[in-house]
């Protein structure tokens, strides 16, 4: 695991981003993962002037969302298919049909899973992944005691998550869906590149699990642990409980930039 530890949540979108940019200039029809909440949506504010700026086409790109809540009408404000479309997919060029979701609306909710895991691989599989990470060391939205195994699958949300995520819901907590599909920590774990992103105080004592703290899945994001390429981006808050921080300064300045992430 690669840990990077910067002077602000720009400079970790800016790093996410150029890594996205060498991605697609390598291989045009990569196929990228979306994360929702609000870290990474500086790194899509990026994306979007960058593809302005005509440094970056989408046309050949993949993507697909890591999670859903059940039980939000179609075309919801928050659904999170509806949030990548509005901070991503229509400032771009991406082809139609190009970006999925997993299903929240199918009768089926099970077989929808399936399919979800079908259409990743029948893509290719997902070359780079962004994350978050939640309060409870959540990823996507596996909660702790999810299996390190687990694929797409339905999932109940912690309280701890619905009261996080209450904010996006008019600070309603009864209004965030207790229900969710969420790609599973398999599912995620096949991505080839793994880039999470985690600034600010309230994520250091999760960032501190996942990176140092023992492989569990009480932790579920310290599966990263165990991924051949996965890059974890912080701001000095989301590292200051890191104990090997200087370490990972150390190891950062010494790379050669030509390296990348
Ligand atoms: C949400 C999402 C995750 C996200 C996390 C952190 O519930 N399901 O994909 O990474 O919680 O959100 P934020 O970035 O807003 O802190």
């Amino acid at each position: 695991m690669e840990v990077v530890i910067l002077d602000s949540p720009h400079q970790a979108a800016l790093l996410a981003a150029e890594s996205v940019r060498a991605l697609i200039s390598r291989q045009s029809q990569a196929v990228l993962g979306l994360a929702t909440g609000s870290s990474p949506l500086a790194l899509y504010a990026e994306l979007i002037r960058r593809h302005e700026a005509g440094e970056l086409s989408f046309s050949g790109v993949k993507a697909f969302t890591l999670d859903e809540y059940v039980g939000l009408p179609a075309g919801h404000a928050e659904s999170y298919r509806e949030v990548i479309r509005r901070e991503l997919e229509v400032h771009v060029d991406f082809a139609p049909d190009a970006v999925q979701g997993p299903n929240a609306q199918a009768a089926d909710l099970a077989q929808a899973c399936a399919q979800y895991e079908n259409a990743i691989i029948a893509a290719g599989g997902v070359d780079l992944q962004i994350l978050g990470i939640g309060t409870d060391g959540h990823i996507a939205f596996n909660e702790p005691g999810s299996s390190l195994n687990s694929l797409t699958r339905v999932k109940t949300l912690t309280a701890q998550t619905r009261k996080d995520n209450a904010r996006f819901f008019h600070d309603d907590i009864d209004a965030v869906p207790a229900l969710c599909l969420t790609q599973g920590l398999g599912t995620i774990q096949r991505a080839r590149h793994l880039v999470l992103l985690a600034t600010g105080e309230a994520k250091a004592a999760a960032v501190a699990a996942m990176v140092e703290g023992p492989l569990s899945a009480s932790c579920p994001a310290s599966v990263l642990q165990l991924h051949p390429h996965a890059t974890v981006l912080l701001d000095e808050a989301a590292a200051s409980s890191l104990h090997n921080g200087d370490y990972y300064r150390e190891v950062w300045s010494a790379k050669p930039k030509w390296q990348g992430l």
